[in-house]
């Protein structure tokens, strides 16, 4: 297939998204937009101050930076102004089903309650299911940088209102916090019903993988990428089809790898693997999910077969219904035949 005929497959096939970070998609524009609103001092001239700003040498200098954006985020009408923007760039790159990640405690330690998150992005998210029938899940992700008792203090906050959620997460600064420091946590979100995955080898090494699974039950790895460092641990998650969420922009920009031709993709999926392609946080990273794709398909040479492969996998990756994934999985072996 040529170049044109790849990306109109990237564009017409319908995908979801399992690795997206809601605070992640606030571009500079926005940024700018909210601190004026709410009065935020920001250390930046302008937007293409930022922009210029957004050079990272790993995951810890770009965390730096996204929390001290997350600081223009006041009111119940900013999460939804962000999310709903998030939902648009979704829905033009075909995302028919997204599972995005907030982080609360950015939030709820700078004073702003748990519910004012919580309503504006779950009213984005069911304005997007109206006005373009795109679904959602959402998943609270703990900070694994603070503590689990932390952690147990948020899920206490949340509980009145997990009907609205749907699962929990793991995420920020993976070296030195291990997954087993959670391990009490994720037990109790267990208890209550709520499915877990866990960032994991994204800059940590394949043991965190292990323990993700282990000690955590993630049903999904986020990331996951040093995996293949790792023989055993590469076929335990091809027997299980355990999915890993992988993000290849944000692993180039956070130089998990040196050069994108560098990137493990194809070999993962070579491997039986569940991989499927994701933004995480797109406005830090360069661009949203089909940006991620095209960019692999120029730096990997990846294939039609393996772009729809990547789309078939985000479905069966994906927390829908059985009969809701055999329904996209038939659109989509008709648009690659078409
Ligand atoms: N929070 C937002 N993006 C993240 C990433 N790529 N890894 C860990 N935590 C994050
Ligand atoms: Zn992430």
């Amino acid at each position: 297939m040529t170049q044109p005929a790849t990306n109109t497959l990237i564009q017409a096939l319908p995908k979801t998204e399992l690795h997206l970070h809601i605070e992640g998609t606030l571009e500079p524009e926005m940024l700018f937009a909210l601190a004026e609103r709410n009065s935020v001092k920001l250390p930046y001239a302008s937007v293409e101050a930022v922009r210029a700003a957004y050079s990272f040498s790993d995951l810890q200098s770009f965390l730096d930076l996204y929390y001290a954006g997350a600081s223009v985020l006041i009111t119940e009408q900013d999460f939804f102004e962000l999310t709903w923007a998030y939902c648009e760039r979704a829905h033009a790159d075909n995302i028919v089903h997204t599972e995005i990640f907030f982080d609360p405690q950015t939030h709820t330690a700078r004073g702003i309650a748990f519910i004012t998150v919580l309503n504006g992005i779950t009213r984005a998210l069911a304005q997007a299911k109206e006005r373009f029938g795109l679904t959602s899940k959402l998943i609270l992700c703990f900070l694994r940088h603070l503590s689990e008792e932390d952690g147990f203090a948020t899920l206490a906050e949340a509980e009145p209102y997990l009907d609205r959620i749907d699962g929990v997460g793991l995420d920020s600064s993976e070296l030195g916090h291990p997954p087993e420091k959670f391990q009490r946590l994720f037990a109790r979100c267990a208890e209550l019903g709520l499915p877990a995955v866990a960032h994991a080898g994204e800059e940590g090494p394949a043991d965190y993988i292990w323990q993700a699974l282990d000690l955590l039950q993630a049903r999904r790895i986020d990331h996951g990428v040093r995996c293949t460092e790792d023989a055993a641990l590469v076929k335990r998650l091809a027997r299980d089809r355990v999915p890993l969420t992988v993000c290849p922009l944000s692993n180039l920009k956070l130089c998990v790898v040196k050069d994108m031709r560098d990137h493990n993709l194809r070999e993962l999926l070579a491997a039986g693997l569940c991989a499927m392609v994701n933004s995480d946080d797109p406005a830090y990273f360069g661009g949203y999910l089909n940006t991620n794709l095209i960019a692999c398909r120029d730096a990997l040479g990846l294939t039609a077969a393996e772009v729809v492969q990547l789309a078939k996998n985000s479905f069966e990756a994906s927390w829908l219904s059985a009969a809701e994934k055999q329904r996209y999985a038939a659109e989509i072996d008709r648009i690659a035949l078409a």
